[in-house]
């Protein structure tokens, strides 16, 4: 199910040009699920369509405080990282139900939703790629795309 392809992301720049791309697409309500290892760079991803829509350099990852929330033109763009999230009771007091449909949700470590998922989403997996020896980060990435609901159609808009 959903409508796929893949995007080649050579170097850091490849990421952000990408990121960039979707940002000129989105709209309120629209949600965004960013998958892929510790470090593949969901976090970077999501930093450049902030600093694109909401003017924030330097966006802070959510690693500790779970959510961090931005204001755009259209309204409102939260960035969460769910990957401390154990048990689904533990989502609730986060007030995401709210936000899903209203602001530009941007949601890394999403497994940790428990299948609370909109039925409109893109999925964007980040996979690194080449040799995994030695500790530089500086690995070319893949890019797979997923547009469920309306991303299906949309997802040729990137
Ligand atoms: N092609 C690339 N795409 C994305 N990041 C890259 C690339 N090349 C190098 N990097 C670097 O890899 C690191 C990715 O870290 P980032 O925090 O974005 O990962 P993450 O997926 O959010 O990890 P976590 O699961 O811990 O939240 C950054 O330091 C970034 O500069
Ligand atoms: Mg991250």
């Amino acid at each position: 199910m959903g409508n796929s392809n893949s995007v080649s992301l050579p170097d850091l720049a490849a990421t952000q040009a990408l990121a960039l791309r979707l940002a000129r697409v989105l709209r309120a309500g629209d949600t965004v699920f960013l998958t892929g290892d510790l470090g593949a760079g969901k976090t970077t991803f999501a930093r450049t369509i902030i600093q694109t829509l909401c003017g924030v350099d330097d966006a802070p990852s959510p690693t500790y405080t779970l959510i961090q929330t931005y204001d755009w033109s259209g309204g409102e763009l939260w960035h969460a990282d769910l990957y401390r999230i154990e048990d689904a009771s533990e989502l609730d007091e986060l007030g995401l139900d709210d936000a899903f449909g209203d602001a530009i949700m941007l949601v890394e470590w999403p497994d940790r939703l428990f299948g609370q998922a909109p039925d409109d989403r893109l999925e964007l997996d980040l996979e690194m790629l080449g040799d995994s020896a030695g500790d530089s980060m500086d690995r070319p990435r893949r890019a797979g795309l997923t547009g469920f609901g309306e991303w299906e159609t949309r997802l040729d808009d990137i």
